[in-house]
């Protein structure tokens, strides 16, 4: 059965990439999520989208010019108008604690294309092991050097190349690389790439999937997975295909 995985925790709905978000989609019965991270000034892994903490918290700058204290003090949920209460950006670590509180499958996405984060996989990886999830995780990143680094550092966790252009062949070049997965973006993502990816061992877990008529056709071809905003709205066009006569 296809998986849902919510981007950057329920981001349909709450502050994306926060500690809310990530408690929400469990409320909302999600299979996993994904998750993005950077690394600060002191090298602290923390889960953000952007390079810059601006879009997204009340502060401004660059993640790896400021140090973990510096932006524990940031909101990054003041943006949303629903939420009353302050949500700080995760910690990596805080947020792997939760994760042993629930059977969530996680996708981390390194944000490691801009700035390249050196020691970035070996801290995600030492991490990961410290809470024992190597078997709940999948590692990607659009950069694909670093993925295969993450291979050869930890075998044990799967990886899943991202792409947004139509590859030939994707399963070829998954198996290259020893990725367990891909994750193209949905137009990169048509049934007979899915289907011939899946034939040959290869997880699908396109992103990200927000409109129905998408949904719709991934759930019936039998994708591994997708990658959504609203895990509800997922959850609900799936169990209406389930009572279909
Ligand atoms: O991991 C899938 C997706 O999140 C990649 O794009 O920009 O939303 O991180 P982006
Ligand atoms: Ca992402």
């Amino acid at each position: 059965m296809t998986q849902i995985f919510a981007h950057r925790g329920y981001s349909a709905a709450f502050p994306e990439n926060t500690m809310k978000a990530f408690i929400e989609t469990e409320k909302a019965e999600a299979d996993g999520l994904e998750i993005d991270v950077q690394l600060t000034k002191d090298g602290e892994i923390v889960v953000i989208h952007d390079e810059k903490v601006d879009r997204t918290t009340n502060g401004s700058g660059f993640v790896k010019d400021l140090t973990f204290k510096e932006i524990r003090k940031l909101d990054a949920s003041y943006k949303n108008k629903r939420l009353l209460k302050r949500e700080p950006i995760p910690s990596f670590n805080e947020f792997l604690e939760w994760l042993t509180t629930n059977s969530l499958i996680c996708n981390v996405e390194l944000k490691n294309g801009i700035f390249p984060y050196k020691g970035m996989e070996e801290k995600v990886i030492s991490l990961i092991r410290h809470y024992n999830l190597e078997n709940r995780m999948i590692l990607s990143s659009f950069n694909h050097y670093s993925i295969v680094y993450c291979y050869r550092l930890a075998p044990e966790i799967e990886t899943a190349p991202l792409y947004s252009e139509g590859l030939y062949m994707p399963w070829i070049y998954a198996q290259s690389i020893k990725a367990k997965g891909i994750h193209p973006r949905l137009l990169a993502a048509p049934n007979e790439i899915i289907l011939s990816s899946m034939e040959n061992g290869i997880a699908v877990r396109p992103y990200t999937v927000n409109k129905e008529e998408d949904m719709r056709r991934l759930f019936e071809v039998g994708c591994t997975s997708f990658i959504t905003d609203d895990p509800i709205k997922a959850k609900e066009i799936q169990i209406s295909l389930r009572k279909r006569p």
